[in-house]
C-alpha cells in the first residue's frame, strides 16, 4: 500500500479545487489586466472573485492580499521588502532559528545590505517565548518575523502575545502560515499581525501560488517589490496573474472546514500512539503543534534508514524539506537535539486525504521495521 504521509512539504491537490482551475487554462484564456475584451474582464472577475474567498478565510480585506509564487516569495518580499522601503523607521529584524529558509536566508541577505538581524533560540519544545522577542527589540527595530506554525515540528508559536509586545513599542509583525492554513483559523482581526504568508499547495490547492496579506491602515506599511514590471498588484508584485492558480488557491481556501481538523488530529493522534507503544521513541516538540503534525526520535534508528526501509510511506527527515543535504535539521538542532536524536527523527504530515486503513498500515510496517533495523544494530555491534 502506499502511503503518502509527507503532507508537510505539499499536499495533493483537492479534486474539486483542480475541477474549479480547469477552465482558466483553456476556454478562459484571458489576461485579468486586459480591460479591452470579455476574456480579460472574465479572467479579472475570477481572480477577484479568488482575492475575496481567500480575504474571507482570513478575515481581512481583498485589498490586502499581494498574490505570488508562494510562501518563499512572500517571505522575501515581507522582509526584505519591509526593511528596504522603512529605513527612515529603522534598520533591525528580529526572527528565529527555527523559522524557514525563505525567512532565514532572506535576512541573511539583508546583512549584505547593512541591515542588522536578531535571531533568537526557540525553548527546547520549539516555541519562542514573547519575553525573549521583547527583549530584542531596539528603538532601530521596524519587523519581526515568526512563523504561525513550523513546518518540521509543528509548533504554534504564540503569535497573539507577540503581536501585544511589538505593537506595544510600535514594530510590525510578519508570521509565515505558510503550514496553518490547511488546519487552523487563521483571522488577522482576531490576531492582528501585520504581514502574513501564504502558500497554496500546503492546503491542497496548486503549487506555485501564494499570497502576502499586508495590513492597511495608518501608518502605511511600505513594501518595496522584488520585481518591476507592469505594477500589477498594486506596485508590490509586477507580472501577469497566473488565472488557473489564483482560481484555485480561492478554491482551497473556501474548503477549510474546521471539523476536518478533528478528524486529521485523530488520525495523527493513531500514528503517534502507534509508534510510541513500539518503545524507544520520543516526541519532538511541543503539545501545542499543528493538528496533523508528528515528529519522533526513534532511538537506535537512523532515519534514513527507516525511510529507505519503508519506501511506499513518504515521511521525511527534517532536512529533506529545504535542501538535499543529509545533515540533521537545523529546527532540531536549534532546539537543542543533540546530532544523533536529530538524525534519528522523522517527520509525518497528516492530511486531509489519508484513511485509518493507510495509518494502520504505517503504524505495522514502521514498526516491524523499527525492530529489523535495531536488531541488525544490535548484531553489528
Ligand atoms: C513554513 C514554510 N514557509 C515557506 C515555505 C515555502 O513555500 P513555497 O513552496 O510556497 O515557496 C514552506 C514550504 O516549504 C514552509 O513550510
Amino acid at each position: 500500500m502506499d502511503v503518502y504521509l509527507d503532507n508537510h512539504s505539499t499536499t495533493p491537490c483537492d479534486p474539486r479545487v483542480l475541477e474549479a482551475m480547469l477552465p482558466w487554462f483553456t476556454a478562459q484564456p484571458g489576461n485579468a489586466a486586459s480591460r479591452s475584451h470579455k476574456w480579460g474582464y472574465a479572467a479579472r472577475t475570477a481572480t477577484e472573485q479568488a482575492r475575496g474567498q481567500l480575504a474571507e478565510r482570513l478575515g481581512c480585506s481583498p485589498k490586502e492580499l499581494v498574490f505570488t509564487s508562494g510562501a518563499t516569495e512572500a517571505d522575501n518580499l515581507a522582509v526584505l521588502g519591509v526593511l528596504r522601503a522603512n529605513r527612515a523607521r529603522g534598520n533591525h529584524l528580529v526572527t528565529v532559528a527555527t523559522e524557514h529558509k525563505a525567512v532565514l536566508d532572506a535576512a541573511k541577505h539583508a546583512t549584505t545590505e547593512g541591515f542588522e538581524v536578531t535571531v533568537l533560540a526557540p525553548e527546547p519544545d520549539g516555541t519562542v517565548d514573547p519575553a525573549a522577542v521583547e527583549a530584542a527589540l531596539t528603538d532601530r527595530t521596524v519587523l519581526v518575523s515568526v512563523m504561525w506554525a513550523n513546518n518540521e515540528v509543528g509548533t504554534l508559536q504564540p503569535i497573539e502575545r507577540i503581536v501585544e509586545v511589538c505593537h506595544a513599542r510600535d514594530v510590525w509583525v510578519h508570521t509565515d502560515a505558510a503550514q496553518a492554513l490547511s488546519t487552523c483559523a487563521l483571522d488577522v482581526r482576531a490576531v492582528p499581525v501585520d504581514l502574513m504568508s501564504l502558500s497554496a499547495h500546503k492546503a491542497y490547492g496548486p503549487k506555485g501560488v501564494g499570497a502576502l496579506y499586508v495590513r492597511r491602515g495608518r501608518p502605511r506599511i511600505a513594501v518595496e517589490p522584488l520585481q518591476y514590471g507592469g505594477g500589477h498588484e498594486r506596485g508590490m508584485r509586477s507580472g501577469t496573474l497566473p488565472v488557473p492558480l489564483i482560481v484555485g488557491f480561492g478554491a482551497c481556501a473556501a474548503l477549510f472546514d474546521p471539523s476536518e481538523v478533528e478528524r486529521v488530529r485523530g488520525l495523527r493522534d493513531t500514528l503517534r500512539d502507534g509508534l510510541l507503544a513500539v518503545g524507544g521513541v520520543h516526541v519532538n516538540g511541543s503539545a501545542h503543534r499543528l493538528a496533523g503534525n508528528l515528529n519522533v526520535a526513534i532511538e537506535g534508528v537512523e532515519a534514513e534508514a527507516l525511510m529507505l526501509g519503508c519506501r511506499d510511506i513518504a515521511m521525511s527527515s527534517g532536512s529533506a524539506c529545504t535542501s538535499e543535504s543529509l545533515e540533521p535539521s537545523y529546527v532540531l538542532r536549534a532546539m537543542g537535539l543533540d546530532r544523533d536524536r536529530a538524525a534519528s527523527s522523522l517527520r509525518f504530515g497528516v492530511g486531509r486525504f489519508n484513511t485509518e486503513a493507510e495509518i494502520a498500515y504505517a503504524v505495522e510496517k514502521l514498526t516491524a521495521k523499527i525492530a529489523e533495523l535495531r536488531s541488525m544494530a544490535h548484531l553489528y555491534e
